[in-house]
């Protein structure tokens, strides 16, 4: 009986909520008045003169990029760790998905011999695929179990305390009206009817998303560094360890994995992709300041707000990202990533992730893309991207969330750019 009332409650607090929300003030979607980005993304940077070639900016540019954006923005990956190792694999019986797909648990080892961590990742894979499968490989909020219906007992639950509501299945209905019907996970069977396969983990299993399992993972695998760490770049380096357990599986096309994140998520699946060539494509959706939005823009949460509310996510150097540098934004983040496709996913009353300043830093970013060859960002407009260019840029109506109808602009994105199901 409590729950029905339980329910009644969050339906009552999430309508009013989402009622409330439609007041937020929508962000005019005109390229005209985004921001510039500084400096120009092939121009001198430091002691490094302009580039002009794909080898120079591969060989020079890209490796002194990567490591600015680890001593000044991110905070450096954790150091000496070893490829992760796959602990046990279990096939899960999950009726709903038990046609078309494989499910299994997958218990991952990270942080070497002498400071052992791990996580647990979810894999489903299409029962009757023709070859090697093309795969998502996802963050989350909550930890594996919710995204899936009835949030069955066999798969894990997170290691570390995720959000306090995520545990209560009267929340449920709040959470789904307020950050959209997939905010806890994908919609599997439209993904599988495509062709691809998904991996979802939970990286707060290795450093929390809350400042004390924060505090302990960052010193379980940094040591005395641990204070210039921070969770996102752990976060991002947890999709690369990853992928070195999932490319060693037969069943699972290496160069076809994308990853995905939203919002904090989308954070670590920029830097993600930006450190790691083997990475075939990317969705940041929503993902904000210190994401594909530029620190230096004066809309949307600024870097000092960010440090505030989590300080745990990004090393002390972080709360100055915004302010006298003007050497680094996050323009260079997305331009290494170069020329491998990118998807940046917007809502138009997500004004608090800035998508002008998202939209600014792939405008800085496209010059790399045309230095391979190919087109960057090329649309006119912040709603709609287009289909032939490896930047894609998207913007929907209401709130910060995850809808289906996101899905299928994602969907369309993979088919689109990184060869779809049928490709060889
Ligand atoms: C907060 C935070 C954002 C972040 C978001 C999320 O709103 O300020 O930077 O992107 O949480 O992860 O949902």
């Amino acid at each position: 009986m409590r729950w029905i009332f339980g329910l009644l409650g969050a339906l009552l607090v999430g309508g009013a909520l989402v009622g409330c929300s439609t007041l937020l003030p929508a962000v005019t979607l005109d390229p005209a008045m985004a921001p510039t980005a500084p400096p120009p993304v092939l121009g001198p940077f430091e002691t490094d003169p302009e580039v002009t070639t794909v080898a120079e900016w591969e060989t020079r540019r890209a490796p002194l990029l990567r490591q600015a954006f680890a001593e000044r923005i991110y905070g450096p990956y954790p150091p000496g760790a070893a490829p992760a190792r796959l602990i046990v694999r279990d096939e899960i019986a999950y009726a709903p998905l038990a046609e078309e797909a494989v499910v299994e648990q997958w218990s991952v080892g990270v942080g070497g011999e002498d400071r052992p961590l791990h996580f647990n990742m979810v894999v489903v894979l299409p029962r009757n695929a023709s070859g090697p499968t093309p795969l998502i490989v996802m963050q989350n909020f909550c930890g594996n179990r919710p995204a899936f219906r009835d949030a069955p007992d066999q798969i894990a639950g997170p290691l570390t305390p995720a959000f306090p509501m995520c545990d209560d299945a009267w929340a449920e209905p709040l959470i789904k009206m307020v950050f959209g019907r997939q905010i806890n996970g994908p919609p599997f069977a439209d993904v599988l009817a495509r062709g691809y396969g998904v991996a979802l983990f939970y990286a707060g299993d290795v450093v929390g998303d809350e400042p004390v399992s924060a505090r302990a993972g960052l010193a379980q695998l940094y040591g005395d560094g641990a204070q210039n760490a921070g969770a996102i770049a752990v976060w991002a380096w947890l999709y690369s360890q990853a992928y070195d357990v999932l490319s060693a599986d037969a069943r699972i096309d290496a160069g076809r994995v994308a990853i995905w994140g939203h919002s904090r998520n989308g954070k670590a699946a920029l830097l993600a992709a930006a450190m790691d060539p083997r990475i075939a494509a990317v969705i940041a959706h929503q993902s904000g300041r210190g994401g594909a939005s530029l620190n230096h823009s004066v809309d949307g949460e600024s870097a000092h707000q960010m440090m505030e509310e989590y300080d745990y996510w990004f090393p002390p150097a972080f709360a100055d990202a915004g302010n006298g540098d003007r050497t680094l934004d996050q323009h260079q983040l997305i331009a290494l990533i170069a020329p491998r496709p990118v998807l940046l996913g917007n809502s138009r009353r997500d004004a608090w992730a800035d998508p002008r300043g998202a939209w600014a830093a792939a405008v800085a970013a496209s010059p790399v893309y045309r230095l391979y060859g190919v087109d960057g960002l090329n649309q006119n407009t912040m709603r709609t991207p287009n289909p032939n260019a490896r930047i894609w840029y998207y913007t929907r109506g209401g709130l910060h969330g995850v809808h289906t109808r996101d899905w299928g602009v994602f969907l369309d994105f993979l088919d689109a750019r990184m060869g779809g199901a049928d490709a060889p």
